[in-house]
């Protein structure tokens, strides 16, 4: 979550060709003040070349990023997407938000969607299924990818966290049809809030572009308000000041993810002989880009009383087991579609793993005694 760690001089620049020179916040137009400065496209260009992909689109957050790839589908109300019982309640919230029906798969032992489940749950509904790496280890994504492939399903990956982490060499969120990513305060990459969509397809691309822009088509032939659209759409663009201080953030990921992974095995490597402890399975095929390092105890009140050790030391944890209720699905019983299908019985596996597991938050910079003070929490809880 180190993002807002490495804020310094190159945000600052950047932001000052924005306050300064262009004098624009908006993301296209109002060329002859700008002075050729286009800061949203520049960062859409940089990401593009970073991460390898063709298409891409800067919106206002990971949320929005999720409900414009949806769009860019053209689903039809009622059509269902599935996800996984372990992600944070904005996955739902954007299906729910696209008049799609969202599905619930368990997750497994890498706490990401069960291949197994996943195919359980698909019926001829099932339009797209949202993948999510959570929390920087990559899911099962070989085998998602395989069985989306087999039944015409759309594969959508949330890489909100994960940014910066691989599966057999490929970025996540560049492995499946559509890749989301969140730049919120707590990613390896923010602007505050904002996010980017990549697309493989240059139709979904093109719907989703117009969509995330109230159906503009931005058809040079025409003026802005004079411009073509085909459907409508909403506003989730990205505006200048996130576009610049993207640009900055960007040049430093893979500092970022070599930090954390740094940080992440030194710990892994003072912790691991503890009695009672496993480490979050993935398989050698993974580059985890290590935003958290999860652990699973014996029990639910094993792992709260790590967490009291943890916190005694002023060391916190992340997501496990504090926010466990807005990131579980069997607990969204405030969302209708979650309390009205009874959902928790269906997910008895994913919350028998999630409620005896520990996450430690991982940043850029953790010196040793940090690391010492982990440990020794550690050891005094399951001691
Ligand atoms: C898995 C997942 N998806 C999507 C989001 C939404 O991102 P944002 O906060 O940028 O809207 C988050 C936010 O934490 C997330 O954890």
């Amino acid at each position: 979550m180190p993002g807002y760690e490495v804020i310094g001089k190159e945000e600052n620049a950047q932001c000052e060709q924005v306050l300064k020179k262009s004098k624009t916040l908006f993301r296209m137009g109002f060329d002859k003040i700008r002075k050729g400065i286009f800061k949203v496209e520049e960062f859409e260009k940089n990401f593009s070349k970073y991460f390898g992909v063709k298409y891409t689109l800067g919106v206002t957050s990971g949320t929005a990023a999720l409900r414009v790839a949806i769009a860019s589908l053209n689903l039809k109300p009622g059509d269902e997407i599935i996800t996984q019982a372990f992600t944070f309640v904005a996955t739902a919230e954007a299906i729910i938000e696209s008049n799609c029906i969202p599905v619930c798969a368990n997750i497994d032992e890498t706490l990401n969607l069960d291949p197994e489940d996943l195919k359980k749950k698909i019926n001829k509904n099932t339009k797209a299924v949202i993948v999510v790496h959570m929390l920087g280890v990559p899911a099962k994504i070989d085998k998602i990818k395989k069985i989306c492939n087999k039944n015409k399903i759309v594969l959508i990956e949330d890489t909100a966290w994960g940014c910066g982490g691989k599966f057999k060499n490929k970025f996540l969120g560049t492995i499946g049809d559509i890749g989301t990513y969140s730049f919120d305060h707590a990613k390896a990459i923010t602007t505050g809030e904002g996010g980017m969509v990549v697309f493989k397809s240059k139709k979904y691309f093109k719907n989703g572009k117009a969509w995330h822009d109230h159906g503009h088509e931005n058809n040079p032939k025409y003026p802005r308000w004079a411009d073509t659209r085909k459907s409508s759409g909403f506003n989730f663009r990205m505006n200048e000041l996130q576009g610049a201080i993207g640009l900055a953030q960007l040049k430093k990921l893979n500092f970022i993810v070599r930090s954390q992974r740094k940080n992440y095995y030194s710990i892994w490597k003072k912790i691991k002989n503890i009695k009672g402890i496993e480490e979050r399975s993935y398989s050698s095929k993974c580059f985890i880009s290590a935003d958290a390092l999860i652990v699973l105890v014996k029990s639910k009140k094993v792992a709260l009383k790590c967490r009291k050790y943890l916190l005694r030391n002023n060391i916190s944890t992340k997501i496990l087991p504090e926010a466990y209720t807005w990131h579980f699905a069997g607990r969204w019983s405030h969302m209708s579609q979650f309390k009205k299908n009874n959902i928790k019985k269906t997910l008895k596996k994913s919350e028998e793993l999630l409620k005896r597991a520990v996450s430690i938050p991982i940043f850029v910079k953790m010196n040793s005694g940090k690391i010492l003070k982990i440990k020794k929490s550690l050891q005094k809880a399951l001691t």
